[in-house]
């Protein structure tokens, strides 16, 4: 069994990676608005707001079977804004769970945290996977007021790394939630 992994920009990788990709989300969140991967290209076209989305993507013998996105967002936290590297479409197909695909296309996503971005910051339904991997759930109101598009809607709010400093207060992620 050989096992590879790749990242970039979305802009960048072969029809075939992203295509693969849009089929796992579309596999694991069915959604009424249609295929996932056109809304994301769409975003991915507006780097004021959607800046350096990648994907991150775990191929088993040439099968994509796990797949995740990053990119850049300025949110505003206790007054401050604050850039940081946003995490989503974290998923494994449903039937190659428990072999350390996740981990592979999380950690690869954590990989490109700098000193200019530190943390990232997402929501999720599924805390343990993250404490698991290095990352703490903070407790804190999540809004959006740049537009009428919703902020997170999972039930838990994660950073990583668990050890980075985060402030109190209410998160404005100042445009859509990932
Ligand atoms: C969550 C998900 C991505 C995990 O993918 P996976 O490929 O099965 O995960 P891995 O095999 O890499 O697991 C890595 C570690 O996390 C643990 N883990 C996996 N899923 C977990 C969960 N739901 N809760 C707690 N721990 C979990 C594994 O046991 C493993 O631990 P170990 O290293 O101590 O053995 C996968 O279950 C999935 O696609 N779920 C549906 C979509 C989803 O919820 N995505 C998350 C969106 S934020």
């Amino acid at each position: 069994m050989s096992v590879q992994c790749w990242n970039g920009s979305i802009a960048k990788l072969s029809a075939e990676r992203r295509q693969a990709a849009g089929r796992l989300w579309d596999a694991t969140w069915p959604s009424p608005q249609g295929p996932a991967l056109p809304r994301v290209q769409t975003r991915a076209e507006q780097p004021d707001q959607w800046a350096a989305m990648w994907l991150h993507g775990a191929e088993q013998d040439g099968q994509v079977v796990a797949v995740a996105r990053s990119f850049q967002r300025t949110v505003r936290v206790a007054g401050a804004e604050r850039v940081v590297l946003g995490l989503a479409g974290v998923c494994t197909d449903a039937a190659q769970r428990g072999r350390g695909y996740g981990r592979l296309v999380v950690e690869a996503a954590f990989a490109r945290l700098t000193a200019a971005c530190p943390v990232c910051l997402f929501q999720t339904q599924v805390p343990g996977f993250y404490t698991g991997l290095g990352a703490r759930e903070i407790v804190a109101e999540v809004v959006n007021s740049a537009s009428d598009e919703r902020a997170f809607w999972d039930p838990h709010v994660m950073i990583y790394p668990a050890t980075a400093s985060w402030p109190a207060g209410t998160i404005d992620l100042l445009g859509p939630g990932w």
